[in-house]
């Protein structure tokens, strides 16, 4: 995780972001120090990046990089804004005795890139090419499934799709291409199916532990439909880092090991 010590919305790449609105970094700090505190208290270990100034969106650290079996792939940013987030995320997994595979191709990390047991989920259309879903595929050895977005406010796949557990997700189908949804559905038949009104505060941008499901608290039938099929629903605020475009999975970078 990275502490948004120098959040702000000060330009704009997606829908989201409106840098006439003002943003409040305490709020922010605040906010991001009860989604950390939270993962502490259920037992997750935590380790943190030193936020960079003037790299106002290094705190949604999923888009770092993503780590497999102990390998980091390294994230290869869309916009100039956000590129020199890719070697800062590399750097740390260097530094803390990771392999670490440099990206060729475009990619932005676990904002595109969700593991699902064996499987990787990997979005395309606004940020990560699918290039990248080749080459990580090769350097990964695990079968990367292309799913293309079509709704900008949905540009990444974190922002559509939450893994539950190793064979349970939940999604929101009309952030996807025709063909996208039909693999879905033959993949995970028993997904739960996000309402509109949950999908447009970003509450599919949750974080699961397999049994915890931390999320957007206005996501109410998605919390209603977690406790149904016997996960924990947890809400935490993180309004003000919603002005950025990114929720509790967008600050959260999960190093497997
Ligand atoms: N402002 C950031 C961007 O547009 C938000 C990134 C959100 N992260 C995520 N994993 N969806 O790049």
């Amino acid at each position: 995780m990275c502490r948004p010590t120098h959040f702000t919305v000060s330009y704009e790449i997606n829908p989201w972001m409106h840098p006439t609105v003002p943003t409040d970094t305490d709020l922010a700090v605040a906010q991001w120090q009860e989604l950390h505190d939270t993962y502490v208290r259920l037992g997750h270990r935590i380790e943190l990046i030193d936020p960079v100034e003037g790299l106002p969106d290094m705190v949604y650290a999923a888009n770092g990089g993503l780590v497999s079996d102990g390998v980091m792939y390294t994230a290869k940013f869309t916009y100039p804004q956000r590129m020199p987030e890719g070697p800062a995320y590399a750097q740390w997994f260097t530094d803390h005795g990771y392999r670490v595979h440099t990206a060729t191709e475009t990619n932005e990390g676990e904002g595109d890139i969700l593991t699902v047991g064996d499987y990787v989920l990997a979005g395309t259309g606004f940020r990560t090419s699918t290039a990248s879903h080749t080459e990580l595929q090769e350097v990964i050895g695990k079968p990367v499934i292309t799913l293309r977005l079509v709704d900008p406010r949905f540009y990444h796949l974190d922002t559509a799709l939450m893994v539950l557990s190793d064979t349970e997700i939940a999604y929101y189908p009309e952030a996807f291409s025709e063909g996208s949804r039909r693999v879905l559905e033959r993949l995970f038949p028993d997904a739960i199916v996000a309402t509109e009104a949950d999908a447009v505060v970003l509450g599919l941008n949750g974080v699961s532990d397999g049994r915890h499901v931390i999320h957007n608290p206005r996501a109410t039938d998605l919390a209603a439909a977690l406790s149904e099929r016997g996960f924990e629903p947890i809400g935490i605020d993180t309004s003000e880092l919603l002005k950025g475009g990114g929720g509790a999975k967008c600050c959260t970078l999960e190093i497997r090991a």
